[in-house]
């Protein structure tokens, strides 16, 4: 491992076993995938609605990318029990600020595991009438023993199946600061649980 990107969160050494996307690659996808965006939203006012608080960082990165008229606004999705690391049933809450009715609508999300948290999402905001309803997230796990979830549109990268913290991703609430996306080490970390 790169011992020099740690230089910013020795608070946490131990507990990190590997860095598994530096920072360095997350800024040269992220100007991919803005572009991407981009050209896909020409012309049109651009509604993001970020899933808190796991889309925070990328988010705030992504969207300072985009040449577009951009609304904000956040969903809050309670997926699991603070120190589980796969989803159960998925509760939304939001969007916050505006109506979504006749707005096209980009989800925003850290990452697609089962796709339950993206699914409820999705149906809230078709549900309130959206012009038009669209997903991005900045890692997509490959999990092959699910036969069908939800497609994202836009997707920073394909990982496997580990649990990783980092960049706005946690477990329990921590983690969520390091620049780099990062495998925990220790039980289930960097593993299935
Ligand atoms: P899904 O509903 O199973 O697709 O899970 C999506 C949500 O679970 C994401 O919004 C994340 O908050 C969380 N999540 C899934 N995998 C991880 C992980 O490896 N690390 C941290 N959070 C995760
Ligand atoms: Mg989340």
């Amino acid at each position: 491992m790169d011992r020099s990107s740690f230089i910013t969160h020795e608070a946490f050494e131990g507990e990190i076993s590997d860095v598994l996307i530096p920072r360095e690659r997350i800024v040269s996808r992220l100007d991919e995938l803005a572009a991407e965006i981009a050209a896909c939203y020409a012309g049109k006012e651009l509604t993001a609605l970020a899933v808190m608080t796991g889309a925070m960082v990328f988010l705030s990165d992504l969207i300072r990318r985009l040449p577009l008229r951009v609304r904000l606004d956040v969903v809050r999705a309670s997926s699991y029990p603070s120190r589980a690391q796969r989803s159960e049933s998925v509760s939304v809450i939001g969007p916050v600020a505006f109506d979504l009715a006749g707005r096209d609508v980009l989800i925003v999300d850290d990452i697609l595991d089962s796709g339950k948290t993206l699914r409820a999402i999705a149906s809230c905001a078709a549900g309130a009438r959206a012009a038009s309803v669209r997903t991005c997230v900045l890692l997509r796990k490959r999990r092959d023993d699910l036969a069908e979830r939800p497609r994202a549109d836009f997707v920073g990268f394909d990982i496997d199946d580990h649990f990783v913290v980092g960049y706005g991703l946690d477990h329990d609430n921590l983690y969520r600061n390091l620049p780099d996306i990062c495998l925990l080490r220790g039980p289930g970390g960097g593993q299935r649980a």
